[in-house]
């Protein structure tokens, strides 16, 4: 596997890559790789003749300098995990090679920036959408993947792709979450959960997956209620938002529709912030 620290030293491997007419399949991480990540990697390696992986924490994403200090990083194991995956090339840059200016760009996401994360974490999706515009036009990848549990995440990026970088003709590949055998979505954040944290935080999805199972009986209303009751009763848990949005525009419904609903959650467990969903099928 081949590790890239710069932009120059990654095109000077990516233009063997065009020459030879491979196809290169991106998944941008921003490190502490876990199983879900590895499911990018494994459809990536499925779909393409080369594989590309990014790690890089991006600090303008972050609303929370704490958050920022804190978010896991641990390169040598996922050098390896890499490594045991066949990912090709990983790209790590420093802040200054990702930002040598400040990045003023201000994107426009027609309102689905503005809900659920978009509303508790200020300027998150703009910080998102500056580091992946930015690697989508070093890279030029022929498909990106990317994972469901950031079900908000997954609209925006297809939004940015689609709306400013139609040029660059990448396709959006959205992958299944992947769950601990306990339900709880994978995400580099449990790596902070204290052992009682741990057990605390498979109540989340198990709460969403049954709710959405019954989904029938209640109006939203009484559905988002009951889901947040139900998990603020663990007293390690915290419930920021329940949100019943409609799969497209990301707005709360005031019906649901089989198929084209899915309740998103983020919750406090302790001091991590852990989100979740589900689709109702
Ligand atoms: O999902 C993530 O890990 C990040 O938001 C991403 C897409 C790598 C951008 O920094």
């Amino acid at each position: 596997m081949i590790i890239a620290r710069t932009k120059e030293e990654l095109n000077r491997y990516l233009k063997l890559v065009r020459t030879a007419k491979k196809t290169i399949g991106f998944v941008p991480t921003m490190g502490a790789l876990h199983k879900g990540h590895l499911s990018l990697i494994k459809c990536s390696n499925a779909e393409n003749n080369f594989t590309l992986v990014s790690i890089f924490v991006n600090p303008a994403q972050f609303n929370n300098p704490d958050d920022l200090n804190k978010y896991p990083r641990n390169e040598t194991v996922d050098l390896d995990l890499l490594t045991s995956e066949s990912c090709d090339i990983v790209f790590i840059p420093e802040v200054d090679e990702m930002y040598p200016e400040e990045d003023k760009r201000i994107f426009d996401f027609n309102g689905i920036d503005e809900v659920m994360e978009g509303k508790f974490r200020k300027g998150h999706f703009n910080g998102v959408a500056q580091i992946v515009s930015k690697l989508f036009e070093i890279v030029r990848p022929n498909k990106a993947y990317f994972g469901r549990k950031d079900f908000q995440q997954v609209a925006i990026i297809n939004y940015l792709n689609k709306n400013y970088l139609p040029e660059l003709g990448i396709d959006i590949v959205s992958c299944n979450i992947i769950r601990e055998d306990d339900g709880l979505a994978m995400s580099s954040r449990n790596q902070l959960l204290s052992v009682s944290e741990r057990q605390s935080a498979a109540l989340i999805s198990q709460t969403l997956k049954k709710y959405a199972r019954n989904f029938s009986e209640y109006s939203v209303e009484e559905l988002r209620n009951k889901i947040t009751d139900e998990i603020n009763l663990d007293k390690n848990l915290e419930v920021e938002y329940i949100d019943i949005v409609d799969d497209e525009n990301l707005q709360t419904v005031s019906e649901i529709i089989s198929g084209k609903t899915t309740i998103c959650a983020a919750v406090y467990d302790g001091t991590v912030r852990l989100i979740d969903n589900i689709a109702i099928s």
